[in-house]
């Protein structure tokens, strides 16, 4: 079914193909919320688990990036989503990059992107999700970046990242500082162990009461195989354990063009850009497996980049990850593809002998 709808998606530039999709979630979760459930009903004990004080029925989320103002909370619980992460939002409004700034990579089942952080701000998508708290029953998580403003830096950007924090926070599951944006002074991230230890400490007054979320942190790509040696990571592990980060994001897209098939020429015209999808795979695995070494297996990981099969998804398990998540993979093989992930996670446990996601992680580090 989705094949056919699909042909006449990839007519439309990806960003409009988007759009179509959002006004189609929409219509349904409003007129037809008991059938999309029924049509993608597939659920199984196996699959549940408890992390960081939150229930999660399956371990398949929706990615940063597909929902960034959170119009479509109930579409991804009806399609049998585990958790939902909003966003990035940003303190304020941002219009995002010039069009066209989304391209697909079909040869590769791949995307390649420069949204640039467009998203409704934080009034707007907290109005929202006061909505959606109580209504949707599975975790809603929040990921926040920095305002995308030349002019918004160092100091500046800790406090635009606090403002986010503050007004989302207490209506949120769970936070993730998307931290792999250029954001201080000289250009470099909030991935930079000192930035990023300054912007701890500016959200740490935050952290208590209705706002103590479980505060995760969203890394970019390893630019090589070689992570295991990388000094900075251990750096900013021991920096996140010092501050109670509840966990970590692996990986957010890639701004190089390794190990894809589409020609040059067509890379060229596309221009800068991050990839995601099939060739983000195994990358963003090589960073779990490092994670989860790091932190003995102690710190829940949430592995997204690829994830396009069910036996793409149990190496994400197997290389450490507790929850996955997909974007691109959604793009390729449209909703259904959440039902297909856990029903042949479920069949791969049971090949393999895994009776929990538990016994699973980490099994191939
Ligand atoms: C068009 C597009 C927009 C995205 N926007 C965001 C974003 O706003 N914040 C974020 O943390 N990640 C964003 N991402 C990255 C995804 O959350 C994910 O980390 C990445 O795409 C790898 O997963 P995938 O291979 O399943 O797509 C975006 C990805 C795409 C393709």
């Amino acid at each position: 079914m989705y094949h056919r709808l699909r042909s006449l998606l990839f007519k439309l530039s990806p960003e409009r193909a988007h759009q179509v999709a959002e006004w189609g979630a929409r219509t349904l979760q409003t007129v037809a919320p008991s059938a999309l459930a029924s049509s993608f009903a597939f659920a199984d004990a196996a699959l549940h688990q408890s992390l960081f004080g939150l229930e999660f029925r399956n371990p398949v989320g929706l990615a940063a990036g597909f929902d960034k103002n959170a119009t479509m909370p109930p579409f991804w619980e009806g399609v049998g989503m585990g958790f939902v992460e909003i966003g990035s939002v940003t303190a304020r409004p941002a219009q995002g990059n010039p069009r066209p700034r989304a391209f697909r990579l079909p040869a590769d089942e791949a995307l390649i992107n420069r949204m640039g952080l467009n998203n409704q701000g934080a009034d707007r998508v907290a109005r929202r999700l006061e909505r959606y708290r109580t209504s949707v029953d599975i975790p809603l998580g929040v990921n926040i970046a920095k305002t995308p403003d030349d002019a918004i830096l160092g100091a500046g950007a800790r406090r635009d990242f606090r403002q986010s924090y503050e007004r989302l926070a207490p209506l949120a599951d769970y936070v993730v500082l998307n931290i792999s944006c250029p954001n201080t002074e000289d250009g470099k991230t909030f991935e930079e162990p000192d930035a990023l230890a300054a912007l701890l400490e500016e959200l740490a007054p935050l952290r208590t009461g209705p706002a103590a979320q479980p505060l995760l942190l969203k890394l970019a790509p390893p630019l090589n195989a070689k992570i295991a040696f990388d000094s900075r990571i251990e750096e900013l592990v021991a920096i996140a354990a010092a501050h109670d980060i509840a966990g970590f994001v692996a990986t957010n897209t890639a701004p190089d063009r390794q190990g894809l098939s589409t020609d040059a020429a067509t890379l060229e015209a596309i221009g800068r850009g991050g990839l995601s999808g099939a060739p983000l795979q195994q990358r963003a695995n090589t960073l779990l497996r490092y994670l989860y070494r790091l932190t003995e297996g102690t710190v829940p990981l949430i592995g997204v980049g690829g994830v396009n099969s069910p036996e793409a998804a149990l190496d994400k398990i197997e290389s450490g990850a507790s929850l996955v998540q997909c974007y691109t993979g959604l793009v390729y093989h449209g909703p259904g593809l959440v039902r297909d992930l856990k029903q042949g996670l479920v069949a791969l446990m049971h090949q393999k002998g895994y009776g929990t996601l538990h016994e699973a992680r980490g099994a191939q580090v």
